[in-house]
């Protein structure tokens, strides 16, 4: 199994190119289930979650072809990806596939949409909480579905005249669960208001993008969102926007070991809370022509105190990075995560490189130190691994990173993009 191994201590200096969203990638390829027409989906990053979905949407019937363009020498290979779904051959998504990858559960909005019908296994994914399906049960029975659990699949089903627009309010704001009502209400019969809706950029991007496709959808990036039902949706060409979490994690390490690194094809409105933060700690941010550039020369690291909370505020994905960040700062900060109820595995690892945390609850306690001493540490979730790439390249000597399949779900080309900046940072396969 591969680990990465950084020697630390180096400054970042030069240009990381950002690559399209993998969070905006998934649903922007779910949504291909919804016509028989060609959806075409420019700057897709290479990750091994967009291949696991490449495999299931290929079960339900998708053809897929890959143009794969080398955008720019040696830094990016976002690629063009045209998804072609004739048929649905198989409304069943099955736990082997599921099981992997929590987002591949979304298929069920448009297989329920476009079918009549979906049987779908309850979802994995990152361990990082228990993390229900309840908010998509019922939500898609307001659309007149009718639902059963058994043996471990949600079978769905439609009213024989499709299913029904109505008005439904998330009682808690989820990311998925309004991508995937909003895909089924794309072709309801009537109109679908969504109340309490995410406002994350991501959905906003999948709304942009089925209303390409001839879907009419209001209100996205707003907490209310209104679907009016239509009969069939087309092809479309669509550019997958750019990633937020990489461009904050990028930020932050930059923050961490000082320097001066331009983030390119990024931009700044995708992430104004966790640059704000990010700003506070002591680094310069700046817009560009390309991007964003984030300075950190001399001046030590301030502490600052986050809680994360749903889009526009402090991204949950970002809270391992800022804690990497924090673990140096000259004094004390605290970290709350509101989101997820079991996202501070990173604290044992972070604490293997020597820093002070102390957990409350929900709230982290983090004691600056003035250096942090690299040494072998375990990636748990997709940005708990992360935030340990960052502080090993702040820490002095060797950070050995394993379980880096964590890092493969959702970096692209972390270690090029690092390397190119001047950080030590090798894979290294057993
Ligand atoms: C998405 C992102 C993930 C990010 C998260 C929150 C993708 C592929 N993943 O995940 O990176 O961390 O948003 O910004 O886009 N919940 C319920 N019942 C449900 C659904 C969710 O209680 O039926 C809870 C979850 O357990 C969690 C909260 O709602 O506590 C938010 O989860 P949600 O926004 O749904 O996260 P995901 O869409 O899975």
């Amino acid at each position: 199994m591969d680990r990465i191994r950084i020697v630390g201590g180096n400054k970042l200096n030069g240009v990381i190119p950002i690559s399209g969203a993998k969070n905006a990638a998934l649903p922007l390829m779910i949504a291909s289930l919804l016509t028989d027409d060609t959806l075409t989906l420019e700057n897709v990053p290479h990750l091994a979650d967009v291949e696991q979905l490449i495999r299931i949407l290929g079960n339900h019937g998708v053809d897929i072809s890959v143009n794969g363009r080398r955008e720019r020498q040696g830094e990016s290979y976002a690629r063009t990806i045209h998804f072609t779904c004739r048929n649905i051959v198989d409304t069943t998504a099955p736990y082997e596939l599921v099981s992997k990858m929590r987002a591949s559960f979304w298929v069920i909005g448009p297989l329920l949409a476009r079918e009549g019908k979906a049987r779908v296994s309850l979802p994995g994914g990152c361990a990082i909480g228990t993390r229900p399906v309840d908010l998509f049960i019922e939500g898609l029975q307001a659309l007149s579905a009718n639902i059963e659990i058994d043996g471990g699949y949600v079978n769905a089903t439609a009213p024989a005249g499709g299913l029904i627009g109505a008005r439904y309010t998330f009682p808690k704001v989820s990311v998925g669960a309004t991508h995937v009502l909003m895909m089924a209400a794309t072709l309801a019969n009537g109109t679908t208001v969504l109340g309490n809706a995410a406002r994350e950029p991501e959905v906003a991007d999948l709304a942009n993008c089925l209303n390409a496709m001839g879907a009419k959808i209001t209100g996205q990036g707003t907490s209310t969102i209104t679907i009016e039902g239509v009969r069939s949706l087309s092809g479309a060409r669509h550019r997958v926007l750019p990633d937020r979490i990489e461009t904050g994690t990028y930020a932050m390490a930059v923050a961490m070991t000082g320097g001066d690194v331009i983030l390119e094809d990024t931009d700044m409105a995708l992430l104004d809370t966790a640059l704000e933060a990010i700003r506070r700690a002591g680094a310069e941010i700046t817009e560009t022509n390309s991007g964003i550039r984030v300075v950190r020369n001399g001046a030590g690291i301030k502490p600052v105190d986050i809680v994360t909370d749903p889009f526009p505020g402090f991204p949950t994905d970002l809270q391992a990075q800022f804690m990497g960040l924090m673990t140096m700062a000259k004094g004390t900060s605290h970290i709350t995560e509101t989101i997820f109820e079991n996202r501070f595995m990173h604290v044992q690892e972070l604490a293997r490189l020597g820093a002070k945390i102390s957990l409350s609850g929900q709230t982290a306690k983090i004691e600056g130190v003035s250096r942090l001493k690299g040494a072998p540490v375990m990636a748990t979730d997709l940005r708990a691994s992360v935030s340990l790439v960052i502080a090993g390249l702040a820490a002095e000597g060797e950070t050995m990173v394993s379980r880096v399949y964590h890092l493969d779900r959702g970096f692209e080309r972390l270690e090029e993009k690092l390397t190119r900046c001047g950080a030590h940072v090798e894979r290294v396969s057993d």
